[in-house]
């Protein structure tokens, strides 16, 4: 097999950082190719420059044996390389089809869209790598796993042959993810070459056929599956033992954290999302929240913050019903949140870390000073969350925005676990970290479950969610159908409950 795609001697800095530095790179033709590496070791800023979204200082880039120069993402589409990013890009209110042919409509077809001919050509991309999507459906009807492969006929409709795809599977849930991987089998059994970024070893083992891994900014090995373990992958990782997470003993006080009783909520629209949703959480417990996305898992999240009102029954957090309190109030009583979309909800992407420190903690100790924010106390007190959660940074003055991925989500994580809250509500709360920060996130959340902190975990990872939770509450359809003992249940009846087969 000849190389698709080399790389030599790539460099890329940073103001403060070497994000990338004398990367090499081999790409075979038909492969999947895996790139791991802990947050901030340059993954994403490589697929960048593949890309041509970003330029290297130095190195050179050759598709197809030949040497390019990407100035921009149009050059690479044109060598037919395509991307599917970490955080889609799609319009809510378009259909599949006209997503697809967002942006590649006037070279293609003239100035007048030709649906009829774009339709056939995504029917027959569909058809042919298996991508089980409907051109006319509406994008808001869509999950996330429907969204991505969205994105993927978009890439292979500007006739892609080599597809970048940075952190697929971090958004998933198991199932997702095994449909992801027959669509990405079909597109090389075509012919194409897959390049992808993973944090999950597991998985890289199953499906990669070449897996590089790089550190601190270079590639320092490559491995085909079979000559390797995940143990030796960790290590080539991190260039060490990985850190182990110390289990707490479990304290269940009787203590009422969180009592939700015959909840209901709807939409304005007056779609019906949660009903009759019963849940008891006390200090000392861990509760996993299970349920393939879009069960009303965020709904009841919103109802617990106090951003949505239930349009029945009760929900009290912390003895305050979060129905007539503040959100501010809810957090300021000692309830911590780790939002699930760290862009949208966790973080002000242009604004320094230090002001990240103080977002959401702006009217309680020690972050206020009268009606001001106290900054002395958020930049002491960011620069320990950096220390403490391994935040990969040059300084709590860089903008969120620099950040790598999994750095951003340790910050969140970090700033939200300070000061001993009562209550919990993480939500996916390693997404997209590497597993030494895996680690120490867990290690976090079993010192605040032993110091009697309940927790309530919402997680689509289940080795997190077996390791973690103490009872797991299953969602689905907009209601809690069982609670599990995760030293009882297999990983199957987990799933048989989470697609809404009756238990036994
Ligand atoms: N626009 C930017 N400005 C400044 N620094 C940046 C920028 N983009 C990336 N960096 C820095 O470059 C380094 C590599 O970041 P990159 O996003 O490539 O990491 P990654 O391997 O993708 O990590 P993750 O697994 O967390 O996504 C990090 O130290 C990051 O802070
Ligand atoms: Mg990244």
């Amino acid at each position: 097999m000849s190389n698709v795609l080399e790389v030599i001697g790539i460099e890329k800095k940073y103001p403060g950082v070497i994000a990338n530095r004398d990367v090499s790179l081999q790409v075979r033709e038909g492969s999947i190719h895996a790139i791991i590496g802990e947050n901030g070791a340059g993954k994403s800023t490589l697929m960048k420059s593949l890309y041509g979204l970003i330029r290297p200082d130095a190195g050179q880039i050759k598709v197809f044996g030949s040497e390019v120069n990407l100035k921009s993402p149009q050059d690479a589409i044109e060598l037919g390389i395509g991307m599917v990013h970490q955080h889609f890009k799609l319009a809510d209110n378009a259909t599949v089809l006209e997503n697809v042919i967002l942006g590649s409509e006037p070279t293609r077809f003239g100035f007048v869209v030709k649906y009829d001919q774009a339709r056939k050509k995504l029917l027959e991309i569909t058809k042919n790598y298996g991508l089980d999507i409907d051109p006319d459906e509406s994008l808001s009807n869509l999950g996330v796993g429907e969204r991505q492969r969205v994105e993927i006929a978009k890439v292979l409709f500007r006739g892609a042959k080599i597809l970048i795809l940075d952190e697929p599977t971090a958004v998933l849930v198991p199932q997702e993810v095994d449909e992801l991987f027959a669509n990405l089998r079909e597109l090389v059994k075509n012919g194409l070459t897959v390049l992808f970024i993973s944090h999950k070893l597991d998985e890289v083992l199953s499906i990669a056929d070449d897996i590089t891994i790089m550190r601190q900014g270079t590639t320092v090995a490559t491995r085909k599956p079979k000559e390797t373990n995940k143990k030796e992958l960790a290590e080539l990782m991190v260039g060490g033992e990985l850190p182990k997470p110390k289990a707490g003993e479990l304290k269940v006080s009787s203590e009422s954290i969180l009592s939700i009783k015959s909840a209901a909520y709807s939409r304005a629209d007056g779609r019906e999302i949660l009903h009759d949703v019963n849940l008891e959480l006390h200090g000392g417990e861990i509760v996993g929240l299970a349920g393939v996305e879009g069960n009303g898992q965020s709904e009841l999240i919103e109802l617990i913050m106090g951003l949505a009102q239930p349009s029945a029954g009760s929900v009290q957090v912390l003895g305050l019903d979060a129905a007539t309190t503040l959100t501010r109030e809810i957090r300021n009583a000692g309830v911590a949140y780790i939002p699930q979309d760290r862009q949208r909800d966790g973080l002000l992407m242009s604004a320094p870390l230090w002001e990240n420190r103080i977002l959401g903690h702006q009217f309680a100790d020690p972050m206020a000073k009268g009606v001001w924010v106290n900054k002395g106390a958020a930049i002491e007190d960011s620069k320990r969350v950096v220390d403490e959660f391994d935040v990969r940074t040059p300084g709590i003055n860089v903008l969120a925005s620099a950040l790598s991925g999994g750095n951003q989500q340790k910050f969140i994580v970090g700033r939200e676990l300070t000061g001993d809250p009562k209550l919990i509500v993480a939500a996916q709360p390693t997404r997209g970290v590497d597993v030494g920060a895996q680690a120490i996130i867990w290690d976090h959340l079993m010192q605040a479950r032993s110091k009697g902190a309940g927790i309530l975990l919402v997680t689509a990872d289940l080795e997190e969610l077996f390791s973690l939770s103490d009872r797991i509450a299953v969602i689905y359809s907009g209601t809690i159908v069982s609670i599990l003992n995760p030293a009882k249940t297999t990983p199957e009846d987990l799933g048989l409950a989470m697609t809404g087969a009756k238990s036994a």
